[in-house]
């Protein structure tokens, strides 16, 4: 049966040019590069400079997705941001991204789920797109958690970076079977029982102040690791494939250790998984796109690839995305 799939046009990304080394972390608190890259990975991170926004860079990771997708901005009639740290309370980001593009049609949103952002705001955008209400999206991740960081709590600040990425989506219509390409699959999930364990301690509606990130880093790896594998498994199940026959796992950047716990447990050589974290660390909503922008510029990402997207992120909230690119 022929139905409406939304196929991914173009990527794009952008990263503030300010690179700050773990070295650079070892000036600010009591840390070292061989602690930072042995528990974590991360070598380095971008850091947006004073006066550079969430918009800004997702404006930037917008454009780069619009030339390569060959996509008018004018054409586009839904952009959706996913960002835990917007420009201001309100307006949402998106709306911003969309007047800095020139787009003053359609519909433009936030969305609001930390590190799993992008996996949401591709499932609502692609929900949209498929009801026919919307024909062209942009989808970006945003975001500048430098500003959300406690400068002094080596616990947190040292495994966060800022940056932007984003994608181009087109309704177009298939045959409806998993060989189509497009996004085959997604599925969102959330329990706010787990707040303290990932929370930002500030907020308008409470503190009236931005507040700073605090997490238990211990217990949200054991939650992730068991939470993004249950996901995937539960997206294999649904479209009948195998872990591999996926081309390329691009997952969320919290976590070397994490991606290699996950790969353990699917079986998954390393060679299918995308990571990026060495040079971006977290950057939340922003780093699947960011991820899926280095695979497409290394040509790890063809017209036909089997692509499966995963996340996990304050709320908690966790999901994952299958798509044929
Ligand atoms: N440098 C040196 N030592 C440090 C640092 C640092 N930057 N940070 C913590 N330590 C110390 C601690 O003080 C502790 O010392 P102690 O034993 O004397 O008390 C020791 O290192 C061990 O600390 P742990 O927190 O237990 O270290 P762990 O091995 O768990 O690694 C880490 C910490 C890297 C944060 C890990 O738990 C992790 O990655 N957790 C998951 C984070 C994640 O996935 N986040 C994703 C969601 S993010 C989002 O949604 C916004």
């Amino acid at each position: 049966m022929a139905v409406n799939r939304s196929v991914i046009r173009g990527v794009g990304a952008y990263v503030p040019k300010r690179v700050m080394t773990n070295a650079d972390m070892a000036k600010i608190v009591d840390t070292t590069d061989d602690w930072i890259v042995e528990r974590t990975g991360i070598h380095s991170r971008h850091i947006a400079e004073e006066g550079e926004k969430t918009s800004d860079l997702g404006i930037a990771a917008c454009r780069q997705a619009l030339v390569r997708s060959g996509i008018d901005p004018l054409d586009i009639d839904l952009v959706i941001c996913a960002t835990a740290t917007p420009d201001r309370t309100f307006p949402a980001t998106a709306t911003r991204i969309q007047a800095g593009l020139g787009i003053n049609r359609g519909a433009a949103f936030d969305v609001q789920a930390v590190c799993s952002g992008f996996v949401y705001a591709l499932t609502v955008a692609d929900s949209l797109l498929r009801t026919g209400q919307f024909r062209r999206a942009l989808v970006v991740g945003a975001e500048t958690f430098s500003r959300i960081l406690d400068w002094s709590d080596r616990g947190t600040c040292v495994l966060f970076g800022d940056g932007a990425g984003a994608v181009v989506l087109e309704a177009q219509p298939t045959h409806g079977t998993r060989e189509d390409r497009g996004i085959l699959f997604s599925r969102i999930r959330s329990d706010g029982r787990f707040e303290d364990l990932l929370y930002v301690d500030g907020g308008p509606g409470s503190t009236k102040t931005t507040g700073h990130l605090r997490m238990n880093g211990r217990e949200v790896f054991r939650h992730a690791v068991q939470k993004i594998s249950g996901v995937i498994e539960e997206t294999l199940v649904a479209t009948g494939y195998a872990a591999d026959e996926i081309d390329l796992f691009v997952p969320h950047q919290a976590n070397k250790r994490i991606l290699d716990g996950i790969a353990r447990k699917l079986n998954v050589g390393p060679e299918k998984i995308v990571v990026t974290l060495g040079k971006h660390g977290n950057t939340s909503a922003a780093s699947i796109p960011l991820a899926l922008n280095q695979a497409f510029e290394e040509r790890r990402l063809k017209e036909g690839s089997l692509v499966l997207m995963e996340a996990m992120g304050g709320g908690f909230t966790w999901g994952a995305v299958l798509a044929r690119w």
